[in-house]
Protein backbone atom coordinates (compact mmCIF):
# COMPACT_ATOMS: atom_id res chain seq x y z
CA UNK A 1 0.00 0.00 0.00
CA UNK A 2 0.93 4.01 -0.21
CA UNK A 3 -0.61 6.96 1.50
CA UNK A 4 -2.79 7.68 -1.43
CA UNK A 5 -3.89 4.03 -1.76
CA UNK A 6 -4.65 4.65 1.77
CA UNK A 7 -6.60 7.69 1.26
CA UNK A 8 -8.63 6.37 -1.06
CA UNK A 9 -10.60 3.58 0.89
CA UNK A 10 -10.83 6.28 3.70
CA UNK A 11 -12.47 8.80 1.09
CA UNK A 12 -14.46 5.61 -0.26
CA UNK A 13 -16.07 4.84 2.90
CA UNK A 14 -16.84 9.06 2.97
CA UNK A 15 -18.99 8.87 0.01
CA UNK A 16 -20.36 5.69 0.90
CA UNK A 17 -21.79 7.17 3.77
CA UNK A 18 -23.14 10.36 1.79
CA UNK A 19 -24.96 7.57 -0.39
CA UNK A 20 -22.60 8.48 -3.80
CA UNK A 21 -23.65 5.38 -5.91
CA UNK A 22 -20.30 4.43 -7.47
CA UNK A 23 -18.06 5.08 -4.50
CA UNK A 24 -15.06 3.68 -4.94
CA UNK A 25 -14.94 4.42 -8.71
CA UNK A 26 -15.34 8.46 -7.55
CA UNK A 27 -13.08 8.32 -4.99
CA UNK A 28 -10.04 6.87 -7.35
CA UNK A 29 -11.74 8.64 -10.09
CA UNK A 30 -10.95 12.15 -8.35
CA UNK A 31 -7.44 11.28 -6.96
CA UNK A 32 -6.44 10.18 -10.69
CA UNK A 33 -7.99 13.78 -11.37
CA UNK A 34 -6.10 15.57 -8.74
CA UNK A 35 -3.00 14.12 -9.19
CA UNK A 36 -2.85 13.93 -12.91
CA UNK A 37 -2.55 10.80 -13.71
CA UNK A 38 -4.49 8.15 -15.31
CA UNK A 39 -7.07 5.68 -12.95
CA UNK A 40 -4.42 2.56 -13.29
CA UNK A 41 -1.56 4.56 -12.07
CA UNK A 42 -2.53 5.60 -8.48
CA UNK A 43 -0.34 3.00 -7.09
CA UNK A 44 2.90 4.47 -8.65
CA UNK A 45 1.95 8.27 -7.09
CA UNK A 46 5.51 8.55 -4.26
CA UNK A 47 3.51 8.83 -0.40
CA UNK A 48 5.60 12.87 -0.91
CA UNK A 49 3.48 13.39 -4.29
CA UNK A 50 0.11 13.10 -1.94
CA UNK A 51 -1.92 16.35 -2.75
CA UNK A 52 -4.05 17.05 0.35
CA UNK A 53 -6.40 19.24 -2.19
CA UNK A 54 -7.80 15.55 -2.54
CA UNK A 55 -9.83 16.25 0.52
CA UNK A 56 -11.29 19.23 -1.01
CA UNK A 57 -12.43 17.52 -3.72
CA UNK A 58 -14.01 14.65 -1.49
CA UNK A 59 -15.94 16.97 0.08
CA UNK A 60 -17.49 18.44 -2.69
CA UNK A 61 -18.26 14.82 -3.95
CA UNK A 62 -19.41 14.16 -0.64
CA UNK A 63 -21.97 17.06 -0.53
CA UNK A 64 -23.21 15.52 -3.91
CA UNK A 65 -21.81 17.81 -6.36
CA UNK A 66 -21.75 15.74 -9.63
CA UNK A 67 -18.29 14.00 -10.20
CA UNK A 68 -17.94 15.55 -13.94
CA UNK A 69 -18.30 19.16 -12.57
CA UNK A 70 -15.16 18.16 -10.59
CA UNK A 71 -13.09 17.14 -13.21
CA UNK A 72 -14.96 19.18 -15.34
CA UNK A 73 -15.14 16.23 -17.90
CA UNK A 74 -17.45 14.20 -19.41
CA UNK A 75 -16.82 10.84 -21.59
CA UNK A 76 -19.60 10.40 -24.31
CA UNK A 77 -18.78 7.51 -27.05
CA UNK A 78 -15.15 8.27 -27.73
CA UNK A 79 -15.70 11.84 -27.13
CA UNK A 80 -14.37 14.30 -24.15
CA UNK A 81 -16.41 17.35 -23.22
CA UNK A 82 -15.76 20.19 -21.09
CA UNK A 83 -18.94 20.40 -18.39
CA UNK A 84 -20.00 22.44 -15.27
CA UNK A 85 -22.53 24.54 -13.43
CA UNK A 86 -25.41 25.92 -16.22
CA UNK A 87 -25.00 22.00 -18.79
CA UNK A 88 -26.42 18.71 -18.37
CA UNK A 89 -24.29 16.15 -17.85
CA UNK A 90 -24.24 13.69 -20.72
CA UNK A 91 -25.76 10.11 -19.86
CA UNK A 92 -24.81 7.08 -20.86
CA UNK A 93 -28.09 6.01 -21.80
CA UNK A 94 -28.14 8.93 -24.43
CA UNK A 95 -24.99 6.61 -25.78
CA UNK A 96 -27.60 4.04 -26.96
CA UNK A 97 -29.77 6.60 -28.87
CA UNK A 98 -26.64 8.18 -30.68
CA UNK A 99 -25.63 4.81 -31.58
CA UNK A 100 -28.73 3.63 -33.53
CA UNK A 101 -28.76 7.38 -34.52
CA UNK A 102 -24.96 6.43 -36.49
CA UNK A 103 -26.15 3.00 -37.23
CA UNK A 104 -29.28 4.66 -39.29
CA UNK A 105 -26.81 7.04 -41.35
CA UNK A 106 -24.23 4.83 -41.96
CA UNK A 107 -25.90 2.93 -44.82
CA UNK A 108 -27.70 5.71 -46.05
CA UNK A 109 -26.98 6.62 -49.79
CA UNK A 110 -26.59 10.04 -48.77
CA UNK A 111 -23.29 12.09 -49.94
CA UNK A 112 -24.12 14.74 -47.16
CA UNK A 113 -26.19 13.33 -44.33
CA UNK A 114 -27.99 15.76 -42.83
CA UNK A 115 -28.98 15.74 -38.98
CA UNK A 116 -30.50 17.95 -36.60
CA UNK A 117 -29.65 17.50 -32.83
CA UNK A 118 -32.41 19.33 -30.91
CA UNK A 119 -31.40 20.28 -27.24
CA UNK A 120 -27.86 20.23 -27.61
CA UNK A 121 -26.56 20.71 -24.33
CA UNK A 122 -22.80 20.31 -24.21
CA UNK A 123 -23.35 19.18 -27.77
CA UNK A 124 -22.66 15.63 -27.06
CA UNK A 125 -24.87 13.85 -29.51
CA UNK A 126 -23.96 16.34 -32.39
CA UNK A 127 -20.70 16.03 -31.68
CA UNK A 128 -20.65 12.00 -31.56
CA UNK A 129 -22.43 12.01 -34.74
CA UNK A 130 -20.03 14.61 -36.94
CA UNK A 131 -17.10 12.18 -35.50
CA UNK A 132 -18.58 8.77 -36.39
CA UNK A 133 -20.53 9.65 -39.53
CA UNK A 134 -18.00 10.63 -42.48
CA UNK A 135 -19.31 13.99 -43.92
CA UNK A 136 -22.12 14.65 -41.95
CA UNK A 137 -23.50 17.78 -41.49
CA UNK A 138 -24.61 18.66 -37.97
CA UNK A 139 -27.06 21.60 -37.00
CA UNK A 140 -27.07 21.64 -33.24
CA UNK A 141 -30.04 23.70 -31.46
CA UNK A 142 -30.32 24.99 -28.03
CA UNK A 143 -32.19 27.64 -26.47
CA UNK A 144 -30.31 27.86 -22.89
CA UNK A 145 -27.37 30.53 -23.33
CA UNK A 146 -25.42 28.69 -20.93
CA UNK A 147 -25.50 25.90 -22.22
CA UNK A 148 -24.91 27.13 -25.58
CA UNK A 149 -21.48 28.37 -24.75
CA UNK A 150 -20.59 25.19 -23.68
CA UNK A 151 -21.59 23.55 -26.64
CA UNK A 152 -19.90 26.43 -28.26
CA UNK A 153 -16.94 25.38 -26.63
CA UNK A 154 -16.97 21.50 -27.18
CA UNK A 155 -17.23 22.03 -31.07
CA UNK A 156 -13.87 23.75 -31.18
CA UNK A 157 -12.14 21.40 -28.54
CA UNK A 158 -13.31 18.42 -30.94
CA UNK A 159 -11.82 20.52 -34.35
CA UNK A 160 -8.81 20.59 -32.76
CA UNK A 161 -8.89 17.07 -31.41
CA UNK A 162 -10.28 15.44 -34.38
CA UNK A 163 -9.64 18.30 -37.45
CA UNK A 164 -12.11 16.32 -39.47
CA UNK A 165 -15.59 17.29 -37.64
CA UNK A 166 -14.40 20.85 -38.08
CA UNK A 167 -17.06 22.67 -39.87
CA UNK A 168 -19.26 20.16 -39.34
CA UNK A 169 -21.37 21.20 -37.09
CA UNK A 170 -23.44 24.67 -36.53
CA UNK A 171 -24.51 25.78 -33.24
CA UNK A 172 -28.36 27.55 -33.11
CA UNK A 173 -29.45 29.54 -30.19
CA UNK A 174 -33.50 28.57 -30.69
CA UNK A 175 -36.73 27.19 -29.67
CA UNK A 176 -37.69 23.18 -30.02
CA UNK A 177 -41.06 24.85 -31.97
CA UNK A 178 -39.35 27.34 -34.55
CA UNK A 179 -35.57 25.06 -34.45
CA UNK A 180 -34.01 25.36 -37.97
CA UNK A 181 -36.93 26.94 -39.86
CA UNK A 182 -35.80 27.63 -43.19
CA UNK A 183 -34.09 23.92 -43.70
CA UNK A 184 -37.49 22.20 -43.40
CA UNK A 185 -37.90 19.17 -45.68
CA UNK A 186 -33.76 18.87 -45.91
CA UNK A 187 -32.87 16.60 -42.51
CA UNK A 188 -32.35 12.76 -42.99
CA UNK A 189 -32.11 12.28 -39.42
CA UNK A 190 -33.16 14.31 -36.39
CA UNK A 191 -32.45 13.39 -32.73
CA UNK A 192 -33.25 14.71 -29.55
CA UNK A 193 -32.88 14.21 -25.38
CA UNK A 194 -35.07 16.09 -24.16
CA UNK A 195 -36.51 17.29 -20.84
CA UNK A 196 -38.70 14.88 -20.21
CA UNK A 197 -39.26 14.30 -16.09
CA UNK A 198 -42.60 14.97 -15.08
CA UNK A 199 -42.94 17.75 -12.37
CA UNK A 200 -42.95 16.89 -8.84
CA UNK A 201 -40.69 13.76 -9.38
CA UNK A 202 -37.58 12.68 -6.97
CA UNK A 203 -34.84 13.11 -8.53
CA UNK A 204 -31.22 13.26 -6.54
CA UNK A 205 -29.23 15.73 -5.53
CA UNK A 206 -26.76 15.54 -8.55
CA UNK A 207 -29.14 16.22 -10.82
CA UNK A 208 -31.49 18.54 -9.44
CA UNK A 209 -29.31 20.63 -7.84
CA UNK A 210 -26.13 20.78 -10.42
CA UNK A 211 -28.50 20.19 -13.82
CA UNK A 212 -30.04 22.99 -15.08
CA UNK A 213 -33.88 22.67 -14.68
CA UNK A 214 -34.15 24.10 -18.55
CA UNK A 215 -32.66 20.47 -19.10
CA UNK A 216 -34.79 18.33 -16.83
CA UNK A 217 -38.19 19.19 -16.55
CA UNK A 218 -41.36 18.43 -19.07
CA UNK A 219 -44.38 19.76 -17.83
CA UNK A 220 -46.59 17.11 -16.01
CA UNK A 221 -46.91 14.16 -17.67
CA UNK A 222 -43.12 14.79 -18.95
CA UNK A 223 -43.97 15.01 -22.21
CA UNK A 224 -44.40 18.98 -22.86
CA UNK A 225 -41.16 19.09 -25.19
CA UNK A 226 -41.51 15.44 -26.56
CA UNK A 227 -45.08 16.65 -28.64
CA UNK A 228 -43.15 19.86 -30.09
CA UNK A 229 -40.30 17.82 -30.73
CA UNK A 230 -42.70 15.50 -32.59
CA UNK A 231 -44.15 18.44 -35.22
CA UNK A 232 -40.54 20.21 -35.68
CA UNK A 233 -39.36 16.62 -36.25
CA UNK A 234 -42.24 16.13 -39.05
CA UNK A 235 -41.32 19.55 -40.37
CA UNK A 236 -38.22 19.25 -40.29
CA UNK A 237 -37.45 15.43 -42.41
CA UNK A 238 -37.51 14.75 -45.76
CA UNK A 239 -39.45 11.82 -46.69
CA UNK A 240 -37.86 8.70 -45.34
CA UNK A 241 -36.04 10.83 -42.95
CA UNK A 242 -35.63 9.35 -38.91
CA UNK A 243 -36.28 10.67 -35.80
CA UNK A 244 -35.10 9.20 -32.63
CA UNK A 245 -36.18 11.19 -28.91
CA UNK A 246 -34.92 10.00 -25.31
CA UNK A 247 -37.04 9.51 -22.63
CA UNK A 248 -37.86 8.50 -19.26
CA UNK A 249 -38.09 4.74 -18.73
CA UNK A 250 -41.94 4.58 -17.82
CA UNK A 251 -42.76 6.59 -20.54
CA UNK A 252 -42.07 4.59 -23.67
CA UNK A 253 -45.83 3.58 -24.57
CA UNK A 254 -46.91 7.29 -24.31
CA UNK A 255 -43.94 8.14 -26.72
CA UNK A 256 -44.74 5.79 -28.67
CA UNK A 257 -48.14 7.00 -28.81
CA UNK A 258 -47.16 10.52 -29.57
CA UNK A 259 -45.69 9.51 -32.45
CA UNK A 260 -47.99 6.44 -33.86
CA UNK A 261 -50.77 9.23 -33.55
CA UNK A 262 -49.10 12.00 -35.12
CA UNK A 263 -49.99 12.34 -38.62
CA UNK A 264 -47.18 10.98 -41.27
CA UNK A 265 -44.79 8.50 -39.35
CA UNK A 266 -44.42 4.99 -40.55
CA UNK A 267 -42.18 2.25 -37.91
CA UNK A 268 -42.53 3.68 -34.97
CA UNK A 269 -40.58 1.63 -32.74
CA UNK A 270 -39.90 1.69 -28.57
CA UNK A 271 -35.67 1.01 -27.81
CA UNK A 272 -34.20 0.03 -24.30
CA UNK A 273 -30.83 0.53 -22.71
CA UNK A 274 -28.11 -1.19 -21.85
CA UNK A 275 -30.24 -1.77 -18.60
CA UNK A 276 -32.85 -3.41 -20.47
CA UNK A 277 -35.29 -0.41 -19.98
CA UNK A 278 -37.46 1.80 -22.37
CA UNK A 279 -35.31 4.32 -23.59
CA UNK A 280 -35.99 6.27 -26.73
CA UNK A 281 -38.40 5.70 -29.65
CA UNK A 282 -37.67 6.18 -33.47
CA UNK A 283 -39.87 6.48 -36.47
CA UNK A 284 -39.46 7.21 -40.29
CA UNK A 285 -41.50 10.41 -41.83
CA UNK A 286 -43.78 8.83 -44.53
CA UNK A 287 -42.62 10.04 -47.95
CA UNK A 288 -46.20 10.50 -48.80
CA UNK A 289 -46.68 13.28 -46.11
CA UNK A 290 -42.97 15.17 -47.73
CA UNK A 291 -45.27 17.77 -49.97
CA UNK A 292 -48.65 17.77 -46.95
C1 LIG B 1 -31.65 16.58 -21.25
S1 LIG B 1 -30.68 17.90 -21.88
C2 LIG B 1 -29.81 17.05 -23.18
C3 LIG B 1 -28.51 17.67 -23.58
C4 LIG B 1 -27.69 16.83 -24.57
N1 LIG B 1 -28.39 16.65 -25.82
C5 LIG B 1 -27.36 15.48 -23.97
O1 LIG B 1 -27.98 14.49 -24.35
O2 LIG B 1 -26.48 15.43 -23.10
C6 LIG B 1 -31.92 18.84 -22.78
C7 LIG B 1 -31.39 20.09 -23.45
O3 LIG B 1 -32.48 20.74 -24.15
C8 LIG B 1 -32.41 22.14 -23.93
N2 LIG B 1 -33.76 22.67 -24.07
C9 LIG B 1 -34.79 22.58 -23.19
N3 LIG B 1 -35.89 23.16 -23.68
C10 LIG B 1 -35.56 23.63 -24.91
C11 LIG B 1 -36.30 24.30 -25.94
N4 LIG B 1 -37.59 24.59 -25.79
N5 LIG B 1 -35.67 24.60 -27.08
C12 LIG B 1 -34.34 24.28 -27.25
N6 LIG B 1 -33.59 23.65 -26.32
C13 LIG B 1 -34.20 23.32 -25.16
C14 LIG B 1 -31.88 22.26 -22.51
O4 LIG B 1 -31.34 23.55 -22.28
C15 LIG B 1 -30.84 21.14 -22.48
O5 LIG B 1 -29.58 21.58 -22.90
Amino acid sequence: MNLLLDEIAVATSRLADAGVESPRADAELIAAHVHGVARGALHTVPDTAFDPRYWDEIARRAAREPLQHITGLAYFRYLELEVGPGVFVPRPETEVMTGWAIDTLAPMDVAEPMVADLGTGSGAIALAIAQEVPASRVHAVEADPLAHAWAERNIARCAAAAPHTAGRVTLHSGDFAAALEGLDGSFDLVVSNPPYIPAGSWVPPEVGEYDPATALWGGTDGLDAIRVIERTARRLLRGGGFVAVEHGSPQGAAVWQVFAEGRGWRDTQCHRDLSGRDRFVTARLDWKDEQS
